[in-house]
């Protein structure tokens, strides 16, 4: 369906005609370019560009309205639609004027409206049984959705859906639990674009207090697995939930443990039917599937750490002020090996030059089955040190089904909202990902940055900070067997303390030190950095630090912070990277302590 752009008046006038005669359309220069036609509902209104329209209502014209009643405002559209165009560029808003009987269409940028602002009385308020519309779903030449009780011919708009075909998934039914999700589509210009599409409302005989039923509202959750590890939920739909601080205390994280950060459904894919598609930059594209990619490149294990950026944004909100978004505690975090190939030898199988591209192509960009997408930047991409794998396993076995299966993207030393899961396709292009996770959520601004900032002027995520949290804090005793054996190493015979954590730091820079205090930061000694066995051409995964000492010498409050090769540290309170994200949360961990 690409080509020329075309213009369509669609749903021309909410309740006023269902017909009118064009008695001219000038161009925005003024020329006139056609005239005394008319014009029907969905009726393709050429050339490509006008900015005026001079409408006679004709024959069929049913107003309901009083002539006192002259100044009517309707939400039809006007759309360029091409099917590349973006979203802003393919609407205009009108506004109709009726006057003695002529009816001019001023083009003009879309009026504001709320969630859905044509009410559904008058002539064109079609009634629609709920069987109908199912009948128009993914297999349908014609293919309808319901938002609230009205209901849309979305047929054309499914090519230039900037979200990819995961519109699919909601056609002959219900979207709203769809938008609820995708709060991207929660603006004015996306509901003027939907309002185009209007074709009817539900038959009150299908609603159930003015609603449709639950029964008739697709689960988009449906077919996510099982879970059993001990994980702490912070949402079930998506599933969202971080490891046990258990689990924290070991270098590499059980799979069932590893925390787990959707944004929307599991896919439940098949490795043997799954394919993965590279675009290169001039649209040429090469797909692998699984088997493919273990036969032709080698496969390397790197030990990684994936990080949310919301981890730890429980302390910002206690400590600072409130912030949107899921309450981490410190198991927004977890480490694996993980078995793979490099993106890097992908790329150059598919035809890109990996050492010397076009300075235009600047991202590589990562759309998972489910519809999440995000970018990095080409040069991590292609970096022969840079470690980004297609990886498909995870500490030795295939990846689960909430981490990725079959193939996901590793972007090593990165926020791991850049490691898309259940990877689908690859795009090499001048541009960031054009998703809401890349475009916005995942950036921050500066303290005094309200809800409501300008998102285009932040860079989004990709190199993490200096991060390092205190993960257990427990007494020990010489009379236990145990405890004494570890008090033997630290040279220790009296009732002492073991405090645990993690440090770590973003784009493989190695932690080179941790500072650790028990009096709330007014004196500090150096914790023992553990050893491990990480495997990776940088620093990419957490250290584990221990600090072991009297418990008499112990004050009430014990502090953590990490400085890695760079000299860089984590500030000392919240205050200075607040956000209202809550996003990149480091300050200093403190955590108190009540000898037993
Ligand atoms: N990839 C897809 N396809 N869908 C997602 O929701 N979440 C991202 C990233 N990749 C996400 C995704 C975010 S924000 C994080 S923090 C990590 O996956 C979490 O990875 P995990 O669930 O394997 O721990």
């Amino acid at each position: 369906m690409l080509g020329e752009p075309f213009y369509y008046l669609n749903n021309l006038t909410v309740n006023t005609f269902s017909e009118a005669e064009i008695l001219s359309l000038d161009t925005s220069d003024g020329a006139e370019m056609k005239k005394g036609f008319r014009v029907a509902l969905g009726e393709v209104v050429r050339p490509s560009s006008f900015f005026r329209i001079h409408v006679r209502a004709c024959r069929r014209f049913q107003s309901p309205f009083t002539p006192a009643k002259h100044a009517l405002f309707a939400y039809s559209t006007v759309s360029k639609s091409r099917h590349s165009a973006s979203v802003a560029s393919r609407l205009l808003g009108v506004t109709l004027v009726v006057a003695c009987g002529i009816t001019t269409l001023v083009l003009y940028p879309p009026v504001v409206h709320a969630d859905a602002p044509i009410q559904s009385e008058g002539p064109l308020g079609r009634k629609i049984r709920l069987h109908e519309v199912k009948k128009h779903g993914q297999s349908a030449e014609t293919k309808w959705i319901t938002k609230g009780t009205r209901v849309y011919d979305i047929t054309e708009w499914i090519p230039g859906h900037p979200g990819g075909e995961v519109i699919l998934r909601g056609v002959g039914g219900a979207v709203d639990q769809y938008w609820n999700i995708f709060t991207i589509h929660k603006k004015q210009e996306v509901y003027d674009i939907l309002e185009s599409y209007y074709i009817g409302d539900i038959d009150l005989r299908d609603l159930v207090n003015g609603q449709v039923p639950a029964e008739n509202v697709d689960d988009p959750f449906k077919s996510d697995p099982k879970r059993h590890g001990d994980l702490t939920v912070h949402s079930e739909r998506p599933f969202n939930a971080e490891t046990s601080t258990e689990e924290l205390n070991k270098f590499l994280t059980s799979l069932d443990a590893f925390y787990v950060r959707n944004h929307l459904w599991v896919p439940r894919l098949d490795e043997f039917k799954h394919s993965l598609i590279v675009e290169m930059p001039n649209g040429e594209e090469k797909v692998y599937m699984l088997k493919d990619l273990k036969e032709k490149f080698e496969a390397l294990k790197i030990t990684a750490t994936l990080q949310c950026s919301g981890n730890r944004r429980r302390h910002m909100t206690s400590e600072a002020r409130s912030t949107n978004g899921l309450p981490w505690n410190v198991g927004g975090i977890s480490t694996a090996t993980w078995t793979g190939v490099r993106l890097r030898d992908v790329l150059a199988d598919a035809g890109f030059p990996v050492d010397d591209w076009p300075d235009d192509v600047k991202h590589a960009q990562f759309i998972g089955a489910e519809a999440y997408g995000a970018s990095i930047p080409i040069d991590k991409a292609t970096d022969k040190r840079g470690d980004v794998i297609l990886a498909y396993e995870m500490n030795g076995k295939p990846l689960p089904p909430d981490h990725g299966y079959p193939i996901r993207v590793l972007v090593p030393g990165n926020v791991a909202a850049r490691s898309v899961k259940w990877i689908n396709k690859i795009v090499l292009s001048d541009e960031e990902s054009n998703s809401q996770w890349q475009r916005r959520d995942y950036k921050c601004f500066g303290p005094n940055v309200g809800g409501n900032p300008d998102w285009d002027s932040a860079p989004a995520i990709q190199e993490m900070p200096v991060q390092s949290a205190i993960t257990s804090l427990r007494d020990i005793f010489p009379n236990s067997q145990q405890d004494n054996k570890l008090l033997q190493v630290y040279g220790l015979e009296e009732d002492s303390i073991v405090v645990e954590g993690y440090a770590y730091s973003g784009g493989g820079r190695r932690i080179v030190r941790v500072d650790v205090s028990s009096d709330g930061g007014r004196s500090w000694q150096q914790a023992e950095l553990l050893p491990n066995e990480a495997k990776g051409a940088k620093s990419w995964a957490w250290e584990r630090w221990r600090w072991v000492l009297p418990r008499q010498s112990a004050g009430r409050c014990f502090v953590v912070k990490a400085v890695d090769e760079a000299y860089n540290s984590q500030p000392d309170n919240y205050e200075p990277t607040y956000n209202v994200r809550g996003n990149l949360t480091s300050a200093w961990h403190r955590v108190g302590y009540r000898p037993e």
